[in-house]
């Protein structure tokens, strides 16, 4: 059996809670640290262009506390890249952004913000930050992020969730082989794979049975369940269904 593949805990919904009453709580990091002493193997935080959830000084406590790699999400935006240099988080995934979304809707278009992309993973390379793109499942998005240099794909895990939702149907079958076929590419071309978006126990279980899956960054479920049995416990469940599912590979 490969190894277990990490658990990174995104920690921006524990940020959205804050913020919806302007108070100091619950603070992201203290999140961030209960997450780690659950067994975390990182932790993840996306800094929007919008400050909806993690703000600046978030991200640089984060920074400053942890003893588990940082993993800092952000749009490829100059403020961002800016920020990232000066944060140096172990890892900068670089992902879509629009205002209107409610979340990060889709991967990035590797192909048509090519160049540019190319130019941001150099310069965060150069900062000895290590850069993730947020694809879609599909072969020209590995390949072109492939061809932009960066050693690390994050497979957007949204559809299939989502399709999961309704059952084990047609489509939900269909976009699980579109994210086993990338991630086999990945690896073959020699990528680091990881995956993520709208995963739960039971979605977090069957892509860990994918061996090529290195890491799974998940969030908004489990802070949702952490409500209820809190979050170290969320965390123990949720390694667990990864090592059922990584038993299983
Ligand atoms: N990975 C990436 C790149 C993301 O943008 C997000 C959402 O911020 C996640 C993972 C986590 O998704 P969720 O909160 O649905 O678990």
């Amino acid at each position: 059996m490969r190894h277990l593949p990490r658990l990174g805990v995104n920690v921006d919904h524990v940020a959205t809670l804050r913020n919806a009453r302007g108070s100091s709580y619950p603070d992201p990091l203290r999140a961030a640290l209960v997450a780690v002493a659950a067994g975390a193997d990182g932790v993840t935080a996306h800094l929007r262009e919008d400050r909806r959830h993690i703000r600046d000084e978030d991200m640089a406590r984060l920074k400053r506390e942890l003893s588990v790699p940082l993993n800092f999400e952000m749009a490829a935006t100059n403020e961002m890249v800016a920020i990232a240099i000066d944060t140096r988080p172990h890892a900068c995934c670089l992902v879509p952004e629009r205002r209107s979304e409610r979340t990060t809707e889709g991967g990035l278009n590797v192909h048509d913000g090519h160049d540019h992309l190319k130019l941001v993973a150099a310069e965060l390379r150069r900062a000895g930050v290590r850069v993730s793109l947020f694809i879609e499942p599909g072969r020209t998005a590995v390949e072109a992020a492939d061809s932009i240099g960066a050693p690390v794909v994050e497979l957007h895990t949204g559809s299939w969730c989502d399709a999961r939702a309704h059952g084990e149907t047609e489509r939900a079958r269909h976009e699980f082989e579109r994210l086993r076929d990338a991630a086999r590419l990945a690896e073959e071309l020699g990528l680091e794979c990881h995956a993520g978006h709208g995963l739960d126990f039971e979605t977090a279980e069957t892509i860990s049975a994918l061996p090529q899956i290195m890491e799974l960054n998940i969030g908004h479920f489990l802070v949702s369940e952490a409500i209820f049995v809190g979050l170290p416990a969320a965390i123990a469940k949720m390694r667990a269904a990864m090592q059922a599912g990584r038993a299983r590979a």
